[in-house]
């Protein structure tokens, strides 16, 4: 097999805005369906993009098309029912971020996954962003030593997206579950996914819903009821098994300065992602280098094109299902951390 045959499911925003454009060059992918319970959604897309066959749910295209993969791209609440139908119906699977609303819908996909035999990938672009890749292979090569501490974190001044995502049921949270996630995971990943075993964190909705002017959002599919009902800020430490700790902060609305930034700090050296840096010592004085990294850098092309070669070679994906569960029991220990305001154990 020199290419997969995959088919999406989702027609919104990141599929049409990422994951589609990326197919097109995509060397390894032929993007063979397209469906979405919005039927006229998928129908756009597969008129914007060529797609041959369109669907209004994953059952439907389960039976009608041949492909070997699905590529999830619809909202959080639904990964799980589509991705443990998939499973049975053979299929290996991409997964959008988070892999579910919360563990237990995580375990559930798990359990398909693993009975069916499928790969399974989750789709977190930073795994397959140049400045991450290039962290990870110096930690890997051991430069930076042993990473003992870490923080993280993805600010928004006022970025609240719109619709489903700020309905919990649908979504399974507010910024923690939808940005504070890519950066936990850079994180977790520079730091050569330690195990987790213990969380504490504090979330607030306070000012998440506002009317300011003169600012933008990413715009999710309206929600029946047009709540909002999750957090807009959030905070905390997670421990890992080898002692090491990662602070991170994430927020969709705050009255505080727009940023975002990791850090790793190593025994040999540190890395800073924005802007990329490594901090060390070089004859025994303070170093500091910058690492350049190509303009062109797709990472969602990456993504796919890794997901891709590992179907056709049986190849463990680089955002393997244990560490997808892993990531979703975090983001729950921090969930669970808020709630009953104590630490939790993992
Ligand atoms: N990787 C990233 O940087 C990134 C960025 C944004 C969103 N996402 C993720 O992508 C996913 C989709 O987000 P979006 O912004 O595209 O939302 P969206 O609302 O624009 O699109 C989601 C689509 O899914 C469809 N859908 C819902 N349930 C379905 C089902 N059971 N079967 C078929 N279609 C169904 C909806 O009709 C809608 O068209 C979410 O999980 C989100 O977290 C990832």
């Amino acid at each position: 097999m020199e290419k997969i045959r995959i088919g999406i499911v989702g027609a919104g925003n990141i599929a049409t805005s990422a994951h589609l454009p990326a197919y097109q060059s995509c060397k390894n992918v032929e993007v063979s369906a397209i469906a979405d319970i919005n039927f006229n959604r998928a129908k756009l897309a597969a008129q914007k993009y060529n797609i041959p066959l369109v669907f209004s749910s994953v059952e439907e295209m389960l039976a009608g098309a041949e492909i070997d993969a699905v590529d999830i791209c619809v909202w959080n609440n639904a990964h799980s029912d589509v991705a443990i139908t998939a499973a049975k119906a053979g299929k290996h699977i991409l997964c959008e971020k988070p892999m579910a609303i919360d563990f237990e819908h995580a375990l559930l996909m798990e359990e398909a996954v693993n009975k069916a035999g499928v790969i399974f990938m989750l789709a977190v672009p930073g795994r397959f962003a140049a400045p991450n890749m290039m962290v990870r292979e110096l930690f890997e090569k051991g430069e930076l030593g042993e990473v003992y501490y870490a923080k993280t974190a993805y600010i928004r001044r006022r970025g609240t997206p719109s619709g489903w995502f700020t309905d919990k049921k649908t979504s399974g949270g507010g910024p923690i579950i939808d940005i504070g996630v890519h950066r936990i995971d850079a994180a977790w990943y520079l730091m050569g996914n330690p195990k987790p075993v213990r969380v504490s964190a504090a979330t607030s909705s306070k000012i998440g819903n506002y009317n300011t002017k003169g600012v933008s959002r990413w715009v999710g599919t309206e929600c029946p009821d047009n709540c909002f009902n999750t957090e807009d800020s959030g905070a905390g430490v997670i421990h890992f098994d080898n002692g090491a700790i990662l602070f991170f902060e994430t927020s969709w609305a705050i009255n505080g300065p727009e940023h975002s930034d990791t850090q790793i700090c190593g025994t040999k050296a540190g890395v800073t992602l924005d802007p990329l840096t490594i901090y060390g010592e070089r004859n025994e004085y303070l170093s500091n280098d910058i690492l350049t990294v190509a303009k062109n850098d797709n990472p969602f092309l990456n993504e796919i094109t890794h997901f891709a070669d590992c179907v056709i070679n049986n190849k463990k994906p680089r955002y393997p299902l244990e560490q997808a569960v892993l990531m979703q029991k975090m983001i729950q220990g921090i969930y669970d951390s808020a709630r009953l305001r104590k630490e939790i154990e993992l």
